[in-house]
């Protein structure tokens, strides 16, 4: 992990990633629809059920929008910091009025906020907990167990990264050949956009330690559901009955 102070909070309230994460964001989920919707096919309910889930580190509501797709009764509440996010966010989420509301939360604290019901249907994160260091990865899975319904699904999609050099060099080596353009531009990064990548990938840590931090949080049935090179979906629920 670097040394430097984690600019994380700067990045994501900033007009300026804001614009760089948008500006990438239609080609970016046109490669994930197929993750997008295993994630919500994933999720326990009947196809008309009525619930609530949260989404936590949201941004626009892309991994939320797939759930409210897929299920017409379900209601979102959508969980971020960042003002600039939530505002793209409301634009995307224009057919969905009321279906959904966000939340500020800075999932870095432990404070949930007084908006956030005690006890959710279900629980989702997409590309967020990868900016959270190791000890509240774990504590926040804790608390989000003790905040799901009985039986109710926390599934995550994120990035991970490789304890073994030479599995990290075939994920490069695959991506790379997908988006030639990537290899060009590791290579030719200013120092900005160095510094940017190396806070980015800071608290990203191998699947193993992740999927030991949802057991040890108590989650029952936990897998993982999908996996591609450096990005997974694994989940786990909170057990029918117990605590
Ligand atoms: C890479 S984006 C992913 C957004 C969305 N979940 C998706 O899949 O497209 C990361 C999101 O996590 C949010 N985020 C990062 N750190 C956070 C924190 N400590 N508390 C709340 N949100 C956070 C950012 O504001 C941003 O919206």
């Amino acid at each position: 992990m670097p040394e430097t102070p984690d600019t994380n909070a700067d990045i994501w309230k900033s007009a300026e990633g804001i614009s760089s994460w948008m500006s990438t964001a239609d080609d970016r989920e046109r490669r994930r629809a197929e993750q997008r919707r295993l994630l919500a096919d994933l999720l326990q309910f009947d196809d008309g059920e009525t619930f609530t889930f949260a989404d936590l580190g949201a941004g626009t509501g892309a991994a939320a929008r797939s759930v409210l797709d897929r299920y017409p009764g379900a209601s979102a509440i959508l969980a971020d910091y960042s003002p600039q996010m939530m505002a793209e966010g409301k634009k995307a989420l224009a057919p969905y009025q009321g279906r959904y509301r966000y939340v500020e939360f800075d999932l870095a604290h432990s404070e949930w906020p007084a908006e956030m019901p005690a006890r959710l249907a279900a629980t989702i994160s997409s590309l967020s907990v990868h900016h959270l260091p190791d000890e509240r990865k774990q504590q926040l899975f804790a608390e989000i167990r003790s905040r799901l319904a009985p039986g109710g699904w926390y599934l995550n999609y994120d990035a991970v990264a490789a304890d073994d050099p030479a599995v990290e060099a075939v994920w490069q080596r695959a991506n790379d050949r997908r988006d030639p353009a990537s290899a060009h531009k590791r290579a030719h990064r200013t120092p900005e956009e160095q510094r940017r990548y190396e806070n980015h990938v800071r608290y990203i840590i191998p699947l193993d330690r992740q999927i030991g931090f949802l057991r040890a949080a108590g989650f029952e049935a936990v897998d993982v559901f999908w996996k591609e090179l450096d990005y997974v979906i694994y989940g786990g629920r909170r057990p029918v009955t117990g605590t």
